[in-house]
Parts: structure tokens; C-alpha cells; sequence
């Protein structure tokens, strides 16, 4: 007794799907995670990552679930009763993100707060870990919650539940036309400011800069389709579901794309300007690049306020649209992870969409509370790790098999080539059928190699 959904127009969608991809991902992950991976070095993985495996996966899960039309749950139930787990488990994993996602959203919502009278004050990272978090050392000190980010988790929360409650086209629909044109402008003034901030060259070199000793690193390669899938927001369900509400003949391959294209060119767009703006601050401080950004979660927390501190003039409304920028961009990701979720239920066990995301909005809020108290950070850092690198990269390995050798990728190809305008060839069989489980398979197995030692 599932409800029929779907979207009010094509530009509807694509505004959807690039809420869903464009999000904390592409200012707050893809900067720290590039960070951790040798800045330049990560640029090279990334972009084979993007068009060998994040592309091919976006038109497999657009095409999947607009031929099963429903979540992914149901769509593989519908494949077979018995790969309906292959349903769940991205349903699981996206769950548990979104715990956390929700309260990296928040935290961003109390900087805007922070910025209007840059609370964080000289020293932006004792700031972060002491009084915004209120960090102790480790896994004891989970007694403390944190009562302020416990107030704007509650809200961003129900932003969340207030949209997706509305529904595909008069809630999610609705709140991308609006988030989206808006964060563009955001972004635009954010890397425009950045660019042309005197030092910014140096900065931009360091972000375009390739690092050709590190491609034999297989930490790097991992991480870095970890970060495609995160930024397309494949393997979690979410562009399966959002699929199955395009109506009957929409294009696949040109959403595919126009989708991956406008994620990632956010995502370099913005990078150019973040690392304008550290290139400033690297020459503002006379200290080596490398020392400037040294967080890796805290970044956009710690090195930001910093750069703010710094900027000549306007800086307080810089950083309000900066932390605002972060509070759209996630928003309209996390509404798309509550909808897979939602949809889910409501296949199963044909919960009405009010009953389903009430109660996904409650659960949630409470797992969110292990990542509001002083442990925090500590917790947060792990369960990303686990999540992205196993939990995501074995989900892309198993949809490969099952969509690609059980159900057959070219019937799938034959099923979206003839409605798309821009034909795939079949080079598109052998990127899912053997390309992207074998390197996701190697990726998997090095890394358990080098956890266990
Ligand atoms: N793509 C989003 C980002 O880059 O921030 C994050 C995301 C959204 C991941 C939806 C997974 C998902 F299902
Ligand atoms: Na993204």
C-alpha cells in the first residue's frame, strides 16, 4: 500500500539530486580528507574514481530504481525475495551517517551563531575542542552532554522531519528550489572572496598540485572512492529511491551526468576558493602551508574561524555565509538520506510517510546524542572510518555482482539507452561487471591487511 510519489518536473529532480550529492561532503569532507591523503595526490584517484566507478554507479542506481520504482529495499525485493538484504544494508548504513551528519549540520548552524561575534576569538582550535565541544580524552567522558549542540541537533532534526513529512514534491521538491540557487550564490561569493585574496596562487597550487609518489599508496586510492561515493551519495540508497520517482520516460544517462558533474564541479569550484583562502593565511602568518591546516575533522571548524579572523574586511559577514553555506548544503543532503530511510519503512511494512518519518526523525535525534557528548569527536572519527571504507565500499561490491552479473548489466543498459538521449556503449557493462568489484574488492582486502597488522 505504498503511496504514489513522484516529481513535479525534470528540473525537480536534477534539483534534488544535486541537494542530495552537494552537501557537507564538498566543503567540510572533501577538503580534509584530500588533507589526510596528500593534498594534490588526491586529485588523480579522485577523478579515476569519479569516471570509472561514481558515474557508472550513478546511471546503475538511476536506472534501477526508476525501473523497480521504489526503495531500495523493495527494489531488490523485487529483483529476487531473496537479495531484499542487498535492500537493507544501505539502508542501515545510511542511517547511521545521517546520525552523524545531522550533527556536523548543527555544529555549523551554532558557528553561524559564533561568527556573528567571532566567539571563537584568537585561538580558533582550543576554541573547538573546548568550548564548542566541550572535548575530554576519550570514550569515558560519554556522560557529558553537550546541552547547546543538543538544542540545534533537535533543530536541524526537525528541519529534516518537517521537509520529508511534506513529501517527494511539496517537501523536498520544494525546499531544493529554494536551498539550491541559494547555495550557488553563497558559493560563488565564497570563492570569489577567496581568489582574490593577495597569496591565494600559492594555495590553489597546493590543491592542484599532483603528487605522483603517492599513487602506490593504497590508503589513498581507498579513500578516495570512498569520498566519490560519499559525494554522490551512491551505495546508500538515496539515488535509487530519489529514481523511482522520476516519471516514465526520463532520461537517465543526461541526469547522470549533469548530476555527477555539478557535484564534483562544486566541489573543485569551492576547493579553489577554501585553498585561496589558506594560501592567504599561510602568507598573512609566514608559516609553511602545511601547518596551516592540520585538523582533519575540525577543519572546516578550526581553520576557517582562523581564516576569518584574518580577512581585511568584511569578515563577520563572510563567516556567517560561510557557516550558512554549510548549513544549506546539509540540510538538502540529509533530507534525502531521511527520505531512503522513510521509503524503506514505508515499502515494508506500508507506513504511512507521517508515521515513518516521525519515528526515523525520533531514532535518529537519539543516535545522534552519542555524538553530542564530550566523546563526541572520538566516536565520530571511527564509525566515518567503518561506515565509508567497509560498509559503503562491500555495498558497491555486492550491487555490482548481483546488479551486474545476476540481473545482467546489459539489460539494464538496454532498458535506459533507448529513453536516454546520449548513448552508453558497452564499456559501461565492463566498469560494473568487472572494473569497479575488482578494484573495490583489492581496495577492501589491503585495507583489512593493514588493520590487522
Ligand atoms: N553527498 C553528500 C555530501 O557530499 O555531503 C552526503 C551524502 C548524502 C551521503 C546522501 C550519502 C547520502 F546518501
Ligand atoms: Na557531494
Amino acid at each position: 500500500m505504498s503511496e504514489e510519489n513522484q516529481w513535479g518536473s525534470r528540473l525537480g529532480f536534477i534539483l534534488a539530486t544535486v541537494g542530495s550529492a552537494v552537501g557537507l561532503g564538498n566543503i567540510w569532507r572533501f577538503s580534509y580528507v584530500s588533507y589526510e591523503n596528500g593534498g594534490g595526490a588526491f586529485l588523480i584517484p579522485y577523478l579515476v574514481a569519479l569516471l570509472t566507478t561514481g558515474i557508472p554507479l550513478l546511471i546503475l542506481e538511476f536506472s534501477f530504481g526508476k525501473k523497480m520504482r521504489g526503495s531500495t529495499v523493495l527494489a531488490y525485493k523485487k529483483l529476487k525475495k531473496k537479495w531484499e538484504w542487498v535492500g537493507w544494508w544501505p539502508v542501515l548504513s545510511v542511517f547511521v551517517l545521517l546520525t552523524y551528519y545531522v550533527v556536523i549540520i548543527s555544529w555549523s548552524l551554532k558557528y553561524i551563531y559564533y561568527a556573528l561575534s567571532q566567539a571563537w576569538g584568537a585561538n580558533p582550535e582550543a576554541f573547538f575542542y573546548s568550548e564548542h565541544l566541550n572535548l575530554t580524552s576519550g570514550i569515558e567522558s560519554i556522560g557529558g552532554i553537550n546541552i547547546t549542540i543538543l538544542l540545534s541537533v533537535v533543530a536541524i532534526w526537525f528541519i529534516n522531519y518537517i521537509i520529508v513529512y511534506n513529501g517527494v514534491e511539496k517537501g523536498i521538491e520544494k525546499a531544493s528550489k529554494i536551498f539550491m540557487p541559494l547555495l550557488a550564490l553563497l558559493m560563488l561569493i565564497i570563492t570569489v572572496r577567496g581568489i582574490t585574496l593577495p597569496g591565494a596562487v600559492a594555495g590553489i597550487n597546493k590543491f592542484l598540485e599532483p603528487d605522483f609518489s603517492q599513487l602506490l599508496n593504497s590508503k589513498v586510492w581507498l579513500a578516495a572512492y570512498g569520498q566519490i561515493f560519499f559525494t554522490l551519495s551512491v551505495c546508500f540508497g538515496v539515488m535509487i529511491t530519489y529514481a523511482s520517482y522520476l516519471p516514465k520516460d526520463s532520461d537517465i544517462v543526461n541526469n547522470s551526468f549533469i548530476a555527477a558533474l555539478a557535484n564534483c564541479g562544486f566541489s573543485f569550484i569551492v576547493g579553489i576558493g577554501v585553498f585561496g583562502i589558506l594560501g592567504y593565511m599561510a602568507t598573512q602568518t609566514a608559516t609553511p602551508f602545511e601547518d596551516v591546516v592540520t585538523q582533519s575533522i575540525g577543519l572546516a571548524f578550526i581553520a576557517f574561524p582562523k581564516a576569518i579572523n584574518m580577512l581585511p574586511a568584511f569578515s563577520t559577514l563572510f563567516g556567517v555565509l560561510f557557516f550558512s553555506a554549510l548549513v544549506i548544503a546539509g540540510i538538502s543532503s540529509s533530507i534525502s538520506m531521511v527520505e531512503a530511510v522513510v521509503k524503506a519503512l514505508n515499502d515494508k511494512f506500508a507506513w504511512s510517510r507521517r508515521k515513518a518519518s516521525t519515528i526515523v526523525a525520533l531514532a535518529g535525534l537519539l543516535g545522534s546524542l552519542i555524538f553530542t557528548t564530550g566523546a563526541g569527536l572520538y566516536f565520530l572519527d571511527i564509525i566515518d572510518y567503518f561506515n565509508m571504507q567497509f560498509s559503503i565500499v562491500s555495498i558497491g561490491i555486492i550491487q555490482c555482482i548481483v546488479l551486474g552479473w545476476i540481473y545482467k548489466a546489459s539489460k539494464l543498459r538496454d532498458y535506459f539507452n533507448p529513453i536516454s538521449n546520449f548513448q552508453i556503449g558497452s564499456w559501461w557493462d565492463i566498469m560494473i561487471k568487472y572494473f569497479t568489484p575488482i578494484i573495490l574488492g583489492t581496495m577492501l582486502i589491503l585495507s583489512l591487511i593493514s588493520e590487522i597488522k
